[in-house]
C-alpha cells in the first residue's frame, strides 16, 4: 500500500485498499447517498479538542475555547459541542447567534467578533446582556456606548504583525498590508477615550492575526502576540486575552502538524501569572481534518496533454482552495492500483462553468473510472459553511458520524 501523507488512525486504507474513515468504508457510504456528501467524524473533532485542551492546560493559564462556528455550522456538530458544556462559541453575525442559541449554547458562552457591523446587527446583539462583544472599529465602540453605556466590551486590536499558512499574505489578517480588522495602535488613544466617554468597561482584548499558521510561522506569531500584549498596559479591568484562531493543520505533503507545545509555551511566556483567562477561538484546528467531501467520478477523459477526472461537485461547495490556495487533496476511495509508479497525473475538475473550478492539477492518482468516488480531505472547515449555489449546483448532504 502506498504511504499517503494524510493517513492516520481514523483515516486510512484497509488491506484491500479501501478508504476507511471513522471506521466506515467511505466508498460504500458515498454510494448510499445521491450527490455530494460532506461527512464529519465526531471522534476526530473530539481528538483535536482534547489535544488543544492539553496544550492550554500545559500553559498554566486559565483558559476557554470558543469554537469559531463560521468554520462549520452544521447543527448536529454544534449540538455535540454544546453538550460538552465547557466550550464556548465565537460568532460573527446575529444569525450565527440565533443558530448558536438554538443549538444549546447560552449567550454567556458566546463571544462575538464581527466586522462592518450595522446598527440593526448591534440591536440584535445587544438584546443579550450576557453576550460578549469584541469591537473591531471605533464606530462600534461609539455606537455600543450610545446604546448601552456602562456595558462591558472587548476590543479587537490589530498589532500590525501577523502570519498565516505558508506565510501567505492573503491568510495574514494583521501585518504590513493594512487590513480592515481590529483597532490599530494609531487609533488606540481614541478607542480608550470613546470607551471612557460612555463608561464602557474593557474586559477583554482580542487579536486574530491570520489563518492556518504552522510551526514555521510560530516565530512570527510570537512577535504578533508580544505586540498585542502591549495593549494590556492601558486596561485595568481586563480579565481575558483572546488570542484568536488560526491554528493550522497539514494541507500538503511535507507539512508537519503544528507544534502545540511551543504554541502553548508562547502563551505561557506572555500571559501566565497575570491573572488573565486566555481565550482561543479555533475553527479549522477542530473540524477541518475531521471532514471529507465525497464526490463521484462522472468522466475520465484526456484533452490534449491533460487527463481530466470530472466529478459531480465544484469549487462552490468548498471555495476555500480557490480563494485561499489551501488545497483539499483528492483521494481515491478505492485503490485500483497500489503501486504509485503506475499512477497518472490528473486534473480533477468540478461541474461549475468556471476555469478555476479544479480541485487539483497535475496530481498523481490511481486509475479512476466513471462511477468511482473520490474523497477530498480537509473538507470539514470553510466548505459547506462557505458554499454557494453558483450554477444552481449548491445541493449537498451533510452527515456527522
Ligand atoms: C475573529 C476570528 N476568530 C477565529 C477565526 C477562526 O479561524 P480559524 O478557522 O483559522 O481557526 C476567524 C476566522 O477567520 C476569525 O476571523
Amino acid at each position: 500500500m502506498p504511504a499517503e501523507w494524510w493517513a492516520r488512525t481514523d483515516l486510512h486504507r484497509d488491506d484491500a485498499g479501501r478508504l476507511i474513515f471513522a471506521g466506515i468504508d467511505v466508498e460504500r457510504l458515498a454510494r448510499s447517498h445521491d450527490g455530494p456528501l460532506f461527512v464529519y467524524g465526531a471522534g476526530r473533532v473530539q481528538a483535536n479538542l482534547s489535544r488543544l485542551r492539553g496544550a492550554l492546560q500545559a500553559s498554566g493559564c486559565a483558559h476557554r475555547i470558543y469554537y469559531a462556528m463560521k468554520c462549520n455550522r452544521f447543527p448536529p456538530l454544534l449540538k455535540m459541542l454544546a453538550e460538552d458544556g465547557a466550550i464556548g462559541l465565537d460568532i460573527c453575525s446575529p444569525d450565527e447567534l440565533d443558530l448558536a442559541l438554538a443549538c444549546g449554547f447560552r449567550a454567556g458562552d458566546i463571544s462575538f467578533t464581527g466586522t462592518s457591523v450595522a446598527d440593526r446587527d448591534l440591536d440584535r446583539l445587544l438584546a443579550h446582556p450576557d453576550l460578549h462583544i469584541n469591537c473591531d472599529s471605533l464606530g462600534q465602540i461609539r455606537r455600543i456606548g450610545e446604546r448601552r453605556p456602562g456595558r462591558a466590551i472587548g476590543i479587537r486590536v490589530n498589532p500590525g504583525l501577523g502570519t498565516g499558512y505558508g506565510d501567505s499574505e492573503r491568510l495574514t489578517y494583521a501585518g504590513a498590508r493594512t487590513t480592515k480588522f481590529g483597532i490599530y495602535r494609531e487609533q488606540w488613544a481614541e478607542a480608550l477615550d470613546l470607551a471612557a466617554r460612555h463608561d464602557l468597561r474593557i474586559t477583554a482584548i482580542h487579536f486574530h492575526v491570520g489563518c492556518g499558521y504552522l510551526s514555521g510561522q510560530l516565530d512570527a506569531w510570537d512577535e504578533a502576540v508580544a505586540a498585542a500584549a502591549t495593549f494590556l498596559a492601558d486596561l485595568p479591568h481586563v480579565t481575558t486575552v483572546n488570542v484568536g484562531g488560526g491554528l493550522g493543520l497539514p494541507h500538503r505533503p511535507g507539512d508537519a502538524p503544528l507544534d502545540l507545545a511551543r504554541w502553548s509555551s508562547i502563551i505561557a511566556r506572555h500571559f501566565s501569572g497575570r491573572g488573565l483567562t486566555v481565550a482561543v477561538e479555533p475553527g479549522d484546528y477542530l473540524v477541518k481534518d475531521a471532514g471529507l467531501l465525497l464526490l463521484s467520478v462522472v468522466g475520465v477523459e484526456r484533452k490534449r496533454d491533460t487527463l481530466f477526472v470530472a466529478v459531480d461537485g465544484g469549487f462552490n461547495l468548498h471555495p476555500e482552495p480557490a480563494y485561499y490556495d489551501l488545497p483539499c487533496e483528492p483521494v481515491a476511495c478505492v485503490l485500483r492500483e497500489d503501486d504509485p509508479a503506475h499512477w497518472h497525473p490528473v486534473s480533477v475538475a468540478g461541474n461549475i462553468n468556471e476555469a478555476l473550478d479544479l480541485w487539483a492539477e497535475d496530481h498523481p492518482m490511481p486509475p479512476l473510472a466513471e462511477g468511482d468516488h473520490i474523497a477530498l480531505i480537509n473538507a470539514g472547515g470553510y466548505g459547506s459553511a462557505m458554499s454557494s449555489n453558483h450554477c444552481m449546483r449548491g445541493a449537498f448532504t451533510e452527515l456527522l458520524v
